[in-house]
């Protein structure tokens, strides 16, 4: 924390060795280390700051996924680091406590370079609205589950090669944290994962191999309103869940992802739909320390402001690596957002192959999916929404400051191939 208050974060972007087989070791990347970074974790409130060096050989950034801030804060394709400098961009966290992350995102480069290992959490708390009773000791009973699947070479080194798959890089190997079969040690009766996909292109579908219920307690963008009992949760690239699991002394279950259900897809098994995999192993104590139990309110969530009527104030289709039939161009605004203004839009994937949506600078929330109400998974504050083919998504959001008519924010497809093929479009907030 510097003299005026302000939590100051250092990253490093470099390359490393890691073991991600057994064994065998890779050219990884990693921030301070060879494969993906600190959890960095920050209040309400709080002035933060980060001094992001790159010590790649070449440019990269770094995008603070699903925080609210100054477009010129937001790490996109704007703002990259050269090799060997330093950026250092400052907000003021203004936002209820969440599991949000951070990644590259250079322009038509992000797929490899999170692919190889740079990214990391970025937990928010907000202690005026501390909810008593979910666990919440980090790394014991409060746990970070960063999923990624990862092809290999022969002899183990890390393959980021595209093989023509239409989602982008499909791995057979799931590692958790940069970890290969990993597992947690439980000691106590609850614990909390914070599930992150932070996969270049797969989608899971978690649950437990002994098809136990649990709760779902928080999405992208902060806690439910109350919890959501249920057995599976989809995570396409980028989007988050927190859970928390209910475990019995001395019992060991997996954390698994079964077959995703993609909706209308053309071809499910070519893009994963077919896989599934063990993802984490939970090996519970002999003796587990009791922990309260989750209560039923958790939030505060409010209706979602609309303009009049509900009316759809934009629409974007989704399709052939076109938003609206426009390829990215980082010279061209596609979109001019009143501040302060509710907006709707209507988003729609009109291939038959996977996409979603994520928006920078904000937490929406869907109103409708094919003007039904969405399930509860889908009920509260989200920045990234898996879109089944040929439905239509209504999303309310509002971008409430932090005016910038020269600086776009982005709104893409988190499918990282389709991304930096063009699937993305720029706005501005004025
Ligand atoms: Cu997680 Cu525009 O990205
Ligand atoms: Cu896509």
């Amino acid at each position: 924390v510097d003299s005026d208050g302000t939590r100051v974060f250092r990253l490093v972007a470099q390359e490393g060795r890691t073991e991600l087989l057994p064994g065998l070791t890779t050219t990884t990347w990693g921030f301070n280390g060879s494969y993906l970074g600190p959890t960095l974790r920050a209040r309400r409130g709080e002035r933060v700051a980060i001094e992001v060096t790159n010590g790649l050989a070449e440019p990269t950034t770094v995008h603070w996924h699903g925080m609210h801030l100054p477009a010129r804060m937001d790490g996109g394709p704007h703002q990259p680091v050269a090799p060997g400098s330093t950026w250092r961009p400052t907000w003021t966290i203004d936002q209820p406590a969440a599991t949000l992350w951070y990644h590259p995102h250079p322009h038509g480069q992000t797929e490899k370079h999170v692919y190889r290992g740079l990214g990391g959490l970025f937990l928010l708390d907000d202690p005026s609205a501390e909810v008593e009773g979910l666990p919440s000791n980090y790394g014991v009973d409060d746990v970070p589950v960063i999923v990624q699947d990862k092809k290999f070479h022969r002899d183990g080194r890390l393959d980021d090669e595209d093989d023509g798959n239409e989602v982008g890089l499909l791995g057979s190997t799931v590692v958790v944290n940069g970890t290969y079969a990993p597992y947690h040690e439980v000691t106590t009766e609850r614990v909390r994962l914070r599930l992150l996909n932070a996969s270049t292109a797969r989608t899971y579908a978690f649950g437990f191999d002994d098809d136990r219920s649990f709760l779902l307690v928080g999405t992208d963008g902060g806690l439910l309103a109350a919890p959501y009992e249920t057995k599976r949760i989809r995570l396409s690239p980028g989007e988050r869940a927190e859970i928390v699991v209910t475990m019995e002394p001395q019992s060991v279950v997996h954390l698994r992802s079964y077959e995703p259900d993609l909706g209308s897809v053309a071809a499910p098994f070519a893009f994963g739909g077919n896989d599934s995999f063990d993802v984490l192993e939970l090996r519970a104590a002999r003796v587990l320390a009791p922990s309260p139990p989750v209560p039923g309110v958790l939030a505060r969530l409010p209706e979602p402001d609309v303009p009049p009527g509900g009316r759809v104030t934009r629409r974007f289709v989704l399709q052939d690596r076109q938003i609206n039939g426009k390829r990215m161009d980082m010279e061209r605004i596609d979109e001019v957002v009143p501040v302060g203004v509710p907006e709707v839009w209507e988003v729609r994937n009109d291939d038959l192959v996977p996409h979603n949506f994520h928006v920078h600078d904000v937490q929406f929330r869907v109103l409708t999916i094919d003007d039904q109400p969405p399930p509860p998974e889908l009920a509260g504050r989200k920045d990234t929404i898996y879109l089944e083919p040929r439905r239509d998504y209504r999303i309310a959001l509002k971008f409430e400051d932090y005016v910038d008519a020269d600086f776009p924010l982005m709104y893409h497809c988190h499918l990282l191939l389709h991304e930096d093929e063009g699937l993305m479009g720029q706005f501005v907030v004025v």
